[in-house]
């Protein structure tokens, strides 16, 4: 069953993000996105597959505004904040109270962020761990706190590169369910893109489209998505 495909029921309506027509080469010719069009309608856990080289980081990094698009346009009404593969790459500083800081805005008094800061250790399921030092961390509880800085910077669009790639199941399922949590509650839900190639993953999501040839596909319904993937892997075999 289809879900609701932007380009059909939600062309008119206001969406949180629509890439149009959206074009981007890198210097050495090599065109990564041809015309990559899809709108993401509301909140909620929007998943994307595709093979490697087919231009999910690029296209974050466009809708980031890391890159600009060479051709088309970006419509993004909401803040957003990229979260990879490996925390280490994003957390900076030598404790889980320091770090966050450095995400806060920066016109909180003490208390507001004292208080801050509990409130999105407490969304991630870290509470107590203000004064942990992160090399102390594991692999899950890293991850969970990058989501936490991300919460604590007032981002509300979270593009999550592959963000459990890393992780045991066990872990996965932790930042999985704690996203999709986010995703659905009913105060300020967040928006949040998801890249994947583990398709145990899709039965979490809102929504799932597949990125191929520089370009997304219709959103459609998890399952229908495993279906899908596994009917073409089937057929190479
Ligand atoms: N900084 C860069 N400079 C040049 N080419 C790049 C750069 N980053 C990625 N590419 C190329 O762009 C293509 C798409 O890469 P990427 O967006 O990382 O794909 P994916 O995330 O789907 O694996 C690949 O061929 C990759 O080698
Ligand atoms: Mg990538």
């Amino acid at each position: 069953m289809a879900v609701s495909n932007p380009f059909t029921h939600e062309r008119h309506g206001s969406a949180c993000l629509s890439v149009e027509n959206v074009c981007f080469s890198w210097p050495s010719g090599l065109q990564v996105l041809k015309n990559c069009t899809f709108r993401i309608p509301k909140p909620g856990l929007w998943m994307l597959v595709g093979s490697n080289g087919s231009g999910k980081s690029t296209l974050f990094r466009l809708i980031q505004g890391m890159l600009r698009p060479q051709a088309g346009c970006i419509n993004c009404a909401l803040k957003p904040s990229l979260m990879f593969q490996n925390p280490d790459h994003q957390l900076l500083l030598p404790t889980c109270r320091s770090d966050l800081l450095l995400s806060l805005p920066r016109d909180l008094t003490h208390s507001e962020k004292q208080i801050r800061i509990k409130e999105v250790l407490g969304q991630v399921h870290l509470e107590d761990f203000e004064s942990r030092p992160i090399h102390t961390l594991s692999g899950g509880q890293k991850q969970r706190l990058a989501l936490a800085g991300a919460l604590a910077s007032q981002s509300n669009l979270l593009l999550l590169d592959e963000p459990t790639a890393l992780l045991d199941p066990r872990s996965q399922k932790g930042v999985l369910r704690i996203v999709q949590k986010l995703a659905r509650q009913s105060e300020n839900p967040i928006t949040a893109l998801w890249i994947t190639h583990r398709l145990e993953e899709l039965h979490y999501c809102d929504g799932a489209a597949r990125m191929e040839k520089g370009q997304v596909g219709s959103w459609v319904s998890g399952e229908l998505l495993i279906q899908r993937l596994n009917r073409l892997a089937g057929r190479r075999v």
